[in-house]
């Protein structure tokens, strides 16, 4: 009923409250919260505002009026230009299908961040002057700090913040914010980001101090197995920091890093991404960030020239530290060597207790495995040292987190700890990019329940400011590829609109002028275009537009997207991709690989058909976004590669390819397989399958569509039997060894050692399918306006269901095959959206609702029954 609806989660861009917007064209968002079935939205109005007060009379900004439409998101500012440091107040009204009044949201605001490099004041400062050739070694962290004082309480305070290197910083002796290891992962040649601060609350009159530990961070930590420092130029340790503090009468003081700061060596002798982090707590300076402290030895900060390095505000979730586990068990395999093991891999550190002798030399060492001898397999982490080291004060017990290092394991290896360390002793903490987690599934089946918790494990690995192939290794990259495989799984498990449109502003800058999207963002790899990986760069906004319905990133992107389309064009007159393939990973660790990338399916086909799939996104995201005529000529360019690749691929017996699994996955996931030869080549696929003992032959590109391309063309039971399998090589393997995240390799427990990482989310991508087949929820609509509940029925599976927190609102279902074998299905809708149920049915049986027969049931071309429904709490069932 309207009269108990009422407005939530009010945002901006997709963000809840954002502090440094840049966009001055945002969009606005919400969701209605009410039980009524039906109920729906016919009519919203927003106002914006300098302050709350105008919003009831005015002046606005902008005021919409009465805009009759449904639409809940996407919802484009339509006022004056916004600018730097412009806060702004607003409010939505809401007009609900047969209620006269409007319902009314509180008031919700945002800030605008510095939107020109000319609102930067602050110099960049160094604790050393540059030294030619530095950068090459890592530097001990230093410590900066700046005093100042005010007269007067201001009413607001704001701290603009980034380095080269990684920061952490403090207002009066109080940690502010709680991100790790920002700035995090750019191409600092291109762009950096800075963070913004409400630090209005951590301000007093008189003496202030500001303090900063500065460490190299991923500017400065060698890359990748290259295992080059340095590559972004100017030596690090440079701060630039901005604090704003506005007084009741409007004005404005700025208190920036400048040659008034001063200097300090640090506790932390050394601090590498990939190596760890080396901590001297004897060198602790008590006292050292807070108001009374005696700095005048100190040295003066460097003012430092540093190149015209343009800086983006963090809108993103940031880096932080999300979970604490506790050991599960603790070992002695030699004397002095202590093991612990957290029975979970994870991405993070850990944090240490120790009480001994000033000097006493503590080390962690982190690992993924163990050898069979009960010590830690290192191996597999290549170059990274991943080594943490404690040197104790001497002040009782002492605790130590490490700053600006993180580490991917599941067992920690501590040496030289005084005496014999308890359980207790070691806490592991877990830390990711914190995208607000919007999904979640249950079945029957334990195996499955486990290889989504795998899944979504090695999600929280991998989204490290970009989202990363693995946290362990000397590597640790924003590969395209496996994020392009792994987005409609991540895009179900967290909210991970504001994370991904930041690394697809990294993926912009990356682009090559000849229109080649990089296969990795944001480190320079110089390699490009790459189908199945480079794709990202099409596949990544379409993701996020049908998820969250934004059609801002098919704005932000359009440019780009259009001369990668260009680009493959133009060098391939016959619509078959046959030259400029980058690197070239094709169908990369299928199963019958004996290298990574051995052509297990033609790579000529698997390029063809991702160029197929762009094109008919990009049609698809034209016509969302308003260019009609491009939404025809991408249809024309699908048609023409799709005739291609008919002709070049598919012989009329229904083979394709070679044949392989991956050469039917993937024509058929995209649409290529004519109607007539869809049966075969499914059947084909199947029986392959069925060869090979019930199990699959697919990479990292044929996986992620496997189960779909079965289960859409009426081989649910293959799908469900693949799911099930615990034999090499599947899901349920890697589980029925232990895992406890996605392996990177099926053979991960034989595999080659140098290319082996037990955290890799590319396979977890299979995730999507449960969602979509098990928990039965899909977008019908971008933005779930429209719903499609399928979950699929078989007998190998009593009960499922999930519940997913879309932009519209929380979609809920709970499915079981009671006693009798009947099938019923729990559902819940957020207003304002409509649903098509489509349950799995035989002939003569019909479609309950409510315990009563469904009004306007039908059967679709599978058989299935049907129901439309709108919003609200539906039970239905299939009854004989
Ligand atoms: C990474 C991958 C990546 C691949 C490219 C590997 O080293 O870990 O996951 O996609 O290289 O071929």
């Amino acid at each position: 009923m309207a009269e108990t609806a009422s407005v939530a989660n009010l945002r901006v861009d997709y963000i809840d409250r954002p502090l440094g917007l840049e966009s001055t064209r945002p969009r606005f968002s919400w969701t209605i919260e009410g039980s009524g079935r039906d109920l729906k939205q016919v009519g919203w109005r927003v106002q914006v505002a300098a302050d709350e007060a105008a919003l009831g009379d005015g002046p606005c900004l902008w005021d919409s009026g009465r805009v009759e439409s449904r639409r809940s998101f996407d919802v484009a500012y339509g006022g004056p230009n916004l600018v730097s440091r412009q806060r702004c107040v607003w409010r939505v009204s809401l007009w609900l299908d047969g209620a006269a009044e409007p319902v009314v949201s509180g008031a919700s605001a945002w800030e605008m961040g510095l939107l020109s490099p000319d609102d930067w004041a602050a110099d960049w400062i160094a604790a050393t002057p540059p030294v030619e050739g530095a950068g090459n070694t890592p530097l001990p962290a230093v410590l900066m700090r700046r005093k100042f004082a005010t007269l007067e309480q201001p009413v607001a305070a704001r701290l603009y913040v980034t380095a080269l290197g990684a920061y952490e910083i403090s207002l009066n002796g109080a940690r502010v914010g709680d991100a790790h290891l920002a700035p995090e992962s750019t191409d600092f040649r291109r762009r950096a980001l800075y963070q913004t601060h409400d630090v209005t609350q951590l301000i007093g009159v008189g003496e202030n101090v500001i303090g900063a530990l500065l460490g190299d961070g991923w500017y400065a930590s060698a890359f990748a197995w290259k295992n080059e420092r340095g590559v972004f130029g100017a030596p690090p340790n440079r701060l630039r920091a901005q604090l704003e503090l506005t007084f009741a009468d409007g004005r404005r003081e700025t208190v920036a890093t400048d040659g008034v700061w001063r200097c300090a060596p640090s506790p932390i002798l050394r601090s590498e991404i990939y190596d760890g982090e080396v901590y001297d707590a004897r060198r602790e300076l008590p006292g050292w960030s807070a108001k009374g402290f005696d700095d005048s030895g100190w040295a003066p900060a460097f003012p430092v020239e540093t190149l015209d390095l343009p800086l983006s505000s963090q809108v993103s979730p940031p880096i932080r530290a999300t979970l604490r586990l506790k050991p599960v068990s603790l070992s002695q395999p030699s004397p002095g060597v202590f093991v612990y093991d957290f029975g979970q891999n994870f991405a993070g550190w850990a944090r240490l207790t120790a009480e001994g002798p000033a000097g006493t030399e503590i080390q962690l060492r982190f690992a993924e495995i163990l050898g069979q001898d009960g010590q830690l397999s290192t191996e597999n982490l290549r170059g990274a040292k991943v080594t943490d080291t404690v040197i104790l004060a001497g002040r009782g017990q002492e605790t130590f987190e490490p700053h600006f290092t993180y580490h991917g394991f599941r067992y920690v290896e501590l040496t030289g700890f005084p005496g014999e360390p308890t359980l207790a002793a070691l806490e592991g903490v877990v830390a990711h990019s914190d995208c607000e987690v919007t999904g979640t599934l249950e079945t029957s089946s334990s195996l499955i329940d486990q290889i989504w918790r795998n899944s979504v494990w090695s999600q929280r690995s991998n989204l490290f400011g970009v989202p990363t192939d693995c946290p362990q290794r000397d590597e640790r990259l924003g590969w395209m590829g496996d994020a392009q495989v792994f987005w409609d799984a991540a895009s179900y498990t967290m909210d991970v609109d504001a994370f991904t449109r930041r690394f697809l502003g990294d993926v912009r800058v990356a682009q090559r002028r000849t229109g080649g999207f990089p296969d990795v963002t944001p480190y320079e790899l110089r390699w490009d275009g790459s189908p199945g990986w480079a794709d990202a760069g099409v596949i990544l906004p379409w993701t996020l537009w049908r998820k969250y319905g934004d059609t801002g990133v098919i704005d932000e992107m359009w440019e780009p997207m259009v001369r990668w389309l260009d680009w493959i064009a133009a060098n391939n007159p016959d619509h078959i991709w046959r030259h400029k393939r980058g690197v070239d990973y094709g169908d990369w660790l299928a199963v019958d690989a004996v290298k990574p990338g051995d052509e297990t399916t033609p790579k000529d086909l698997i390029g063809t058909a991702f160029w197929a799939h762009d094109a008919a996104l990009m049609a698809e995201m034209a016509a969302a976004s308003g260019r009609p005529d491009e939404a025809v000529e991408y249809a024309a360019l699908r048609e023409r590669i799709g005739r291609a690749f008919e002709a070049e691929f598919i012989r009329s017996d229904g083979s394709i390819g070679n044949d392989s699994q991956t050469s039917h996955v993937l024509p058929l996931r995209f649409g290529l397989v004519p109607d007539a030869l869809r049966q075969a080549s499914v059947e084909r696929l199947a029986s392959d399958i069925a060869k090979r003992g019930n199990k699959l032959s697919t990479g990292f590109l044929g996986t992620p569509y496997l189960l779909d391309a079965l289960a859409d063309n009426g081989r649910e039971d293959v799908a469900v039997g693949l799911l099930l399998q615990t034999e090499f090589p599947s899901w349920g393997y890697m589980v029925s060894r232990g895992a406890t995240t996605m392996w990177e390799r099926w053979n991960g427990d034989t595999g080659d050692v140098s290319m082996n990482s037990f955290n890799h989310y590319a396979y977890g991508a299979i995730v999507g399918f449960l969602y979509r087949r098990l928990a039965g929820i899909a977008p019908a609509a971008p933005g779930f306006s429209a719903v499609e509940i399928r979950p699929l029925d078989d007998p190998r599976l009593d009960r499922g269901g999930g519940r997913y927190v879309s932009v519209s609102g929380p979609i809920e279902t709970s499915w079981r095959r009671g006693d009798d074998g009947r099938f019923s299905l729990d559902l819940t809708l957020p207003p304002n959206t409509t649903g098509r149920v489509r349950l799995a049915a035989r002939p003569g049986q019909t479609l309950l609702e409510g315990g009563r027969p469904f009004d306007g049931a039908a059967r679709d071309e599978t058989g299935a029954l049907t129901a439309e429904v709108g919003s609200g709490g539906y039970r239905f069932e299939v009854a004989s």
